[in-house]
């Protein structure tokens, strides 16, 4: 997170990344039960360039870039030996050539238009207050919400 948004990674041929690519807009939730907080974060989504979607890979583990190599995600798997198998394919693959990036994998980030804090009372007489502006420039307005 930094002024320009929430950034999060997703691989383009899962079925989220073909989501965001079809309608590109999200809301992102965190969520603490014990404390029953919740915070919530909606707005459009900006894939990043190639070259920065390969930066923020190269940036992770060797076993994360060879997962993101893996592709399929969310498909349907038949063995867990076919995943393991695929799996140290793939970081042969890496070892072979640390440079190696899946083209799939897409930086994306959220520009808010929405903030939401959701403070939970045990009588369910929650607070809530809500951050938001009309577009990615625009003035934040705050307001309290009805629970
Ligand atoms: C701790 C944790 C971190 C995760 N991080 C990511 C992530 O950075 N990117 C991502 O696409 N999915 C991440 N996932 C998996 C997603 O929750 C989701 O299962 C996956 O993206 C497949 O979603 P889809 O079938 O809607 O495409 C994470 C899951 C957990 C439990």
């Amino acid at each position: 997170m930094d002024a320009g948004g929430w950034r999060f990674a997703v691989h383009a041929d899962s079925p989220k990344g073909r989501q965001l690519a079809d309608v590109p807009r999200a809301a992102l939730t965190f969520y603490w039960p014990l404390q029953g907080r919740q915070v919530r974060v909606r707005g459009a989504v900006e894939p990043a360039s190639p070259e920065q979607s390969a930066a923020d890979l190269l940036a992770r583990a060797p076993s994360a870039r060879a997962e993101a190599l893996l592709g399929r995600q969310s498909g349907h798997l038949e063995s867990l030996d076919d995943r393991d198998q695929a799996f140290r394919t793939a970081l042969a693959r890496i070892e072979a050539d640390p440079s190696l990036v899946s083209p799939e994998w897409t930086l994306y980030t959220l520009v808010p238009v929405q903030i939401e804090f959701w403070q939970a009372d045990k009588d369910r007489v929650h607070t809530r207050l809500r951050y938001e502006r009309s577009g990615r420039r625009g003035p934040w307005e705050t307001h309290m919400l009805w629970p």
